[in-house]
């Protein structure tokens, strides 16, 4: 194998691996009961802000958007709030940031 020809393996075997732990991360799965759970915190304490059901087109964050592979990102901001948004940290114990992280992944599909 030319040595073109190895990083270009490289490059693509690089790929390959992304695109896999991207897939896998989409893959992440949730019970339904997780999902309701996070569904009814949702949509008594986060709703007012990010519309019912996330679906405000106004919201501030489109939570339908926020990105599978960011769950560290997701939990950090939730629990220590970002600018307008206030910290949850105090309110909610894991399991509920686990059920909103799987509500905002499984989503309103
Ligand atoms: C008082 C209004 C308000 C409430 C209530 C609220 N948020 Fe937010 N949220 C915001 C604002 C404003 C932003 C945009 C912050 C920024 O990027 O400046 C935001 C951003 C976010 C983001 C994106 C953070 C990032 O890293 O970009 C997530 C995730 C989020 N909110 C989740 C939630 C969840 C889950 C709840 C319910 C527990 C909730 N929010 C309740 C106002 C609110």
């Amino acid at each position: 194998m030319s040595k073109r020809t190895a990083v270009a393996w490289a490059a693509s075997a690089a790929a390959a691996a992304l695109a896999f732990a991207v897939f896998a991360q989409n893959a992440e799965t949730f019970s339904e009961e997780q999902v309701k759970r996070g569904s009814a915190i949702y949509a008594q304490n986060c709703s007012p802000c990010h519309g019912p059901r996330m679906m405000d087109p106004q919201a501030p964050a489109d939570l339908r958007k926020f990105p599978p592979d960011q769950k560290v990102r997701f939990v950090t901001s939730v629990t220590k709030g970002k600018n307008q948004m206030p910290p949850w940290g105090d309110l909610f114990k894991v399991e509920d940031i686990e059920a909103l992280w799987a509500y905002v992944m499984a989503g309103e599909k």
